[in-house]
């Protein structure tokens, strides 16, 4: 049986039809409307929500997940319902994803090969017969090419002038001055959860545009485990994650050149930076294995390939080169990184730290790097937070917390509809410092607490709350809340990335005096205040005045080896030289993150 569902999403209206039974959140999803699904459908997230007409019963999930006036006005959980009969549904409208505007432009030599040769084309005579392939050859610049370059050279054997794109002695493309105006190259860090796409001149080393959009893949869910058990678990599976992602990258590239009034042909560079399991979804490859132990990936090593292989829409005779990784944890995003930093030029050790949808350390000095993965969850972007979200218009990105009220801000400065990673990591330490929040991660006894915050506090499914943002302030249309469990995430992912500080330490046998300087990168790492990162012990206290914040590693780095191909050898003997922990199975580790899950005491 068929039924109709109309879904809308602020201006953009649209009707499909279903046969009986589909998972409504499949329906969304497949008409292309955003939609957070962190949990990949499982039900436990509470991020899918839908305003459902007429609403179907709640289900026990929903009463747990939702707020009584969603419920009652017919919000429901897009992934925990079917299509049984014909359907009006309503998504809230998803706002830009904000990426490090502004971010400086990456500084290094140019070396990568490419060269665009401008040519005076001879007249042929009696007395010169050259062929005309090998009147450019004879300009000493390339002395190969393929069948479809020739055949660009016939249709210009009459102009006086062209243009040949080449490398390395090959030539890959012949055309006009109009035809041919830049040899351009993209560099991809492929996140988790966001792709960023930068459009570089290979020759200048100007950037030209900047594209970010979700990885299409979250829509099989938030972590790298959820896809690779939707990937394994469907016909086709590896192909398919494959597709949405070269899929949606095509359409960015097309976007980009057109921006810039040339063709997607006019790119013939490109590389690629992310995790191992992103690296190995972006060719096509099986991951099952870096999810089970012993966590052993396909491939680990820098590698080119032709655009084609993962069916690339840019220039058939340029080449696309993807980062090494060191393990299949710690991937060529955190090798990016290392590059955008020069972690390991010192004498002394430098400390890196990538805080995206997991978390990855490493300690580096000249001659040895350790690095590890840490298990701290997606809550510094959203994920596993009631009101988390991305930093995108409307989040609460920054709070002034005192025991008697509080200021915050917003992006965009749009009435609040949840709160990002900066925003929830100065709501921590400030509840934290007002004694709202013990060092334990409880929140104080009711009456124990400072009268502000006790008219703000309240319990529901047991699990008590702050109502952070009312009904009126709340951009939502309903209060904003702050609960226990927010607490217990903050306390998981920060407790992971210190316990993981702390054990490279130890492998390395030094104290903080034997750092000098401290990256944070990735997504948030821009904006987040690193006083209150010390002050909630994600990093240690000492190391406060040392630490830089240093944006996105992993799209610098991967500009930066887009310009310069010898980066590969560095990235190669960065990768040679570090000596990867596995956590997993450590019981050193496991008392350590127990140990730091406290807060230090502020008051
Ligand atoms: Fe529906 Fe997570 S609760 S996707």
């Amino acid at each position: 049986m068929e039924f109709e569902v109309e879904l809308i999403q602020g201006e953009r209206k649209e009707t499909k039809n279903v046969s009986g039974s589909l998972p409504l959140l499949k329906v969304i999803q497949e008409s292309g409307l955003e939609l957070d699904s962190y949990c990949g459908g499982k039900g436990t997230c509470g991020k899918c929500k839908a305003l459902i007409k007429p609403a179907p019963s709640p289900k026990a999930r929903e009463r747990n997940l939702l707020e009584n006036s969603e419920l009652e006005e017919g919000i429901r959980l897009a992934c925990l319902h079917t299509v049984e009969e014909d359907l009006t549904v309503e998504i809230e409208k998803g706002g830009e994803i904000s990426i490090l505007a502004g971010e400086e432009e990456v500084s290094c030599e140019i070396d990568n090969g490419w060269n665009r040769y401008i040519y005076d084309f001879e007249e042929p005579s009696l007395e010169d017969q050259r062929s005309y392939l090998r009147r450019i050859f004879d300009r000493g610049d390339m002395e190969e090419t393929s069948l479809s370059a020739i055949k660009q050279l016939e249709k210009r054997r009459e102009e006086n002038e062209i243009v040949a794109v080449g490398k390395d002695e090959y030539l890959a493309r012949i055309g006009s001055q109009e035809e041919i105006l830049r040899a351009a190259g993209a560099a991809v860090d492929i996140g988790t959860t966001t792709v960023v796409v930068y459009l570089l001149d290979l020759e200048s080393g100007r950037e030209l545009a900047v594209d970010s959009f979700y990885n299409p893949q979250k829509e099989l869910g938030a972590d790298v485990i959820s896809r690779i058990q939707a990937a394994r678990d469907q016909k086709d599976g590896w192909r398919k994650l494959q597709r949405m992602l070269v899929e949606k990258l095509n359409s960015s590239l097309a976007g980009l050149a057109e921006k810039m009034d040339l063709e997607t042909d006019d790119i013939y560079r490109m590389v690629f930076a992310g995790n191992t399991i992103m690296l190995h979804s972006f060719l096509g490859l099986n991951s099952e294995d870096i999810a089970n132990s012993p966590f052993i990936p396909t491939i680990c090593d820098q590698q080119k390939f032709s655009p084609s292989d993962p069916g690339l829409d840019i220039n058939p005779q340029g080449e696309i080169e993807i980062l090494p990784s060191i393990s299949g944890y710690v991937g060529g995003d955190i090798v990016a990184d290392m590059l955008a930093v020069d972690l390991a030029d010192t004498e002394n050790y430098n400390l890196l730290v990538d805080i995206g949808t997991n978390g990855e350390v490493a300690l580096g000095k000249s001659d040895k790097i350790y690095a590890c993965s840490v298990a701290a969850g997606p809550s510094f972007e959203g994920g596993n937070i009631s009101e988390g979200m991305a930093a995108m218009p409307g989040a609460a990105d920054s709070f002034e917390v005192r025991k008697d009220g509080f200021d915050y801000t917003t992006i965009d400065a749009q009435k609040p509809v949840g709160i990002c990673g900066s925003g929830l990591l100065d709501l921590t330490a400030g509840l934290l410092k007002a004694g709202v929040v013990t060092a334990s991660g409880s929140f104080q006894d009711k009456e124990k607490l400072p009268d502000f915050w006790r008219r703000r506090y309240e319990r529901k499914n047991d699990i008590a709350r702050l109502k952070l943002f009312t009904e009126d302030e709340s951009g939502r249309e309903r209060p904003l809340f702050f609960t226990q469990k927010d607490v217990r995430q903050m306390q998981l992912a920060k407790g992971a990335i210190r316990a993981g500080i702390e054990i490279l330490m130890d492998r390395a046998e030094i104290g903080t005096q034997q750092i000098d300087e401290v990256y944070l990168v990735g997504g948030f790492a821009n904006y987040l205040d690193k006083r209150h990162a010390c002050e909630v012990g994600m990093i240690p206290e000492k190391l406060e005045d040392r630490i830089y914040q240093a944006g996105n590693g992993a799209g610098a780095g991967a500009r930066m080896m887009l310009l310069n191909e010898n980066l590969a050898d560095k990235a190669a003997d960065y990768k040679e030289k570090t000596e990867y922990l596995e956590l997993s199975t450590s019981t050193e580790f496991q008392q350590e993150f127990t140990d730091r899950m406290s807060f230090p005491k502020l008051e």
